[in-house]
């Protein structure tokens, strides 16, 4: 089992210019429900459009529980009314033979288009590599999700490669992209 990193366990609130992140919490319930109930933000993700307030709290517990691990944490992204704007964090962390994640992120659809996540990566690149002193970071992107792929470009993460048959949902099998950025990468300009 993976030690728990204590930079994991403690309050963890982030704030990126006008944005709050909080680790997620059964408070947010009912947002989540919202956002995940909209199959545009979803058409990517390894989800089903949410119906049930059930599925939002499983969702919520599960990212507890991988925050308990030290497997990875996931927050609440606010705005400065303390609308909810989307989810972000990472997943898989790794820190023995290896100290590296996944980062996932997930805008409402009224947020697209806005310069959100490319205010928001840098912060999140900033926390793997510094205070969690991960050396790689990785992004598994569905083939056609192009926001997506552009937003990795821009911030310093090069496409490796397309796993076949990576992840199985929604009823069939999917490929998966891979990008990484890796510690001794040159920032981005
Ligand atoms: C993936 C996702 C986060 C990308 O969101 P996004 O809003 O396109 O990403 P950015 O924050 O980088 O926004 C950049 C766009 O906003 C525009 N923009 C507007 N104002 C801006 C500003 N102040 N600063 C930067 N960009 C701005 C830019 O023109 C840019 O458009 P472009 O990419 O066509 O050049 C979003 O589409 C999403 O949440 N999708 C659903 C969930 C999902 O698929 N998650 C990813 C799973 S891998």
């Amino acid at each position: 089992m993976i030690e728990v990193d204590p930079d994991l366990s403690g309050p963890l609130e982030l704030r990126v210019a006008e944005f709050h992140l909080r680790p997620l919490d059964s408070s947010d319930a009912r947002d989540m429900l919202t956002h995940l109930g909209d199959s545009r933000v979803v058409e990517f993700m390894d989800l089903d459009p949410l119906s049930d307030i059930e599925d939002a709290h499983q969702i919520i517990d599960w990212a507890a529980g991988q925050r308990a691990l030290g497997a990875g944490v996931r927050w609440a992204i606010r705005d400065s009314s303390g609308s909810f704007v989307g989810t972000c964090g990472f997943n898989q962390l790794i820190v023995e033979r290896g100290r590296r994640s996944e980062v996932a992120y997930d805008l409402g659809h009224a947020w697209w288009g806005r310069g959100v996540m490319s205010k928001i990566l840098p912060e999140l690149v900033d926390f793997a590599l510094r205070r969690l002193e991960l050396h790689r970071i990785e992004a598994m992107v569905t083939p056609g999700n192009l926001r997506s792929c552009r937003l990795l470009e821009r911030h310093g993460f090069s496409l490796e490669g397309e796993l076949r048959g990576y992840s199985f949902w929604k009823g069939r099998y999917w490929n998966q992209l891979v990008y990484a950025r890796v510690a001794s990468d040159e920032p981005p300009r």
